[in-house]
């Protein structure tokens, strides 16, 4: 089978979405703490399995969530807040969780260590839900962090304290069928020792190209020619003291570097548009920059990282920008839980279904 990108990229969607009927519901229902705008829950329910409660604290988060999911589908709550008992039993709990310091003081052990983290409401969810299998996310620094004290307290808790056995794997974006290098930890813990792999990188060669907007983008997304006079001065400062690297134009043909919250991220992700007229004004009433580099649309955004274009971000931009950044990659999460359902049902007994991505980029 080849593997090549022969679909224009809104022709591509239909087509993925239309392969996904096939993906049975596996009845598995899913908790998905720290919900954000859902990346983990879609990639999942592309798997077949059930979301029935999802959580954030986010107020425009909600927007975006229930904006897609369903009017009420995001319960907007502090999850310290929350007590345990008025979650619903489910078989899997999601958690794509911030990552916050541990106490170090007095070097205390698991739960009480934890004690004062957002980690140790995902510890507490679990002990008293008890489901099937968890599977968290977090940036890939989790592992270093603190000297590597922060994970290890995270896998005493959820080995020894819950007794569940604990597999951990960073995954890159850019495997999944995305455009973007993106390495992040994914932690899944199951009650009962069954047999678990992470999925295997694709062979796919996504590129940022195939996912830009086609026809006009709209001069909100230029960068000033001020503005970029100003990044290139930044940059040759910091070439000159031999350290960094500052903006970054990508290559159509390549892939993006991590979408991340702020405005580093976008400066990092910039793209070659259309040059617009001369005497063209942007968002800040200044002349657009006359190479026509722009910043990469909150769809292309979304795009990169999974996102249906029917997926509405009817918020300020700068909250639509941090809502992607912040979400899980949605391919990834597919990948994981068909290893995850494949896993639960019986490794032998289950052909495993061919991941979302590998769908639409095949023929
Ligand atoms: C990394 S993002 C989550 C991405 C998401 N899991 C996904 O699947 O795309 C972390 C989320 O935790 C939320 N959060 C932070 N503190 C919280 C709290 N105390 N209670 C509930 N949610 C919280 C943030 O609003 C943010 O949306």
């Amino acid at each position: 089978m080849s593997i090549m990108l022969v679909l224009p990229y809104n022709e591509l969607r239909v087509y993925y979405k239309s392969m996904h009927i096939g993906i049975k519901s596996n009845n598995y229902t899913v908790i998905d703490l720290f919900a954000g705008i859902g990346g983990f829950r879609l990639g999942f329910e592309r798997a077949g399995f059930k979301t029935i409660y999802s959580n954030d604290i986010d107020k425009w988060c909600k927007v975006s969530f229930d904006g897609y999911f369903g009017e009420g589908a995001l319960d907007l709550r502090d999850i310290q807040t929350v007590d345990a008992s008025e979650l619903p039993n489910a078989d899997i709990v999601l958690a794509g969780f911030p990552c916050q310091p541990f106490s170090k003081i007095g070097k205390l052990h698991g739960f009480a260590d934890a004690r004062g983290t957002l980690f140790w409401d995902i510890l507490r969810i679990l002990k008293e839900k008890q489901p099937r299998a968890f599977i968290l996310e977090n940036v890939k620094n989790l592992m270093s962090h603190d000297g590597g004290y922060t994970f290890e307290r995270i896998r005493d808790g959820l080995e020894n304290d819950l007794g569940y056995h604990v597999y951990y794997e960073v995954l890159n974006s850019k495997d999944f069928g995305l455009p973007q290098d993106r390495k992040r930890v994914y932690i899944v813990g199951f009650r009962d020792d069954v047999e678990f792999n992470f999925p295997e990188p694709l062979n796919l060669k996504p590129k940022v190209g195939d996912l830009l907007e086609t026809g006009n983008v709209h001069e909100f997304y230029y960068l000033s020619q001020k503005y970029l006079d100003g990044l290139e001065k930044h940059r040759q400062r910091h070439e000159a003291k031999g350290h960094g690297f500052g903006y970054r134009v990508l290559d159509p043909e390549g892939i993006s570097t991590t979408c991340v919250v702020g405005n580093m991220g976008r400066e990092r992700n910039l793209i070659k548009g259309d040059i617009k007229p001369p005497g063209t004004v942007g968002r800040t009433g200044s002349l657009v920059n006359s190479d026509g580099i722009r910043k990469l649309t909150i769809r292309e955004y979304a795009r990169l990282q999974g996102f249906p274009d029917d997926f509405e971000f009817n918020i300020p931009v700068t909250q639509a920008y941090k809502q992607i950044g912040n979400a899980v990659s949605v391919p990834v999460a597919n990948a994981v839980a068909i290893e995850v359902k494949r896993a639960l049902l019986g490794f032998d007994n289950v052909v495993r279904p061919i991941p979302e991505a590998a769908l639409a980029q095949s023929h």
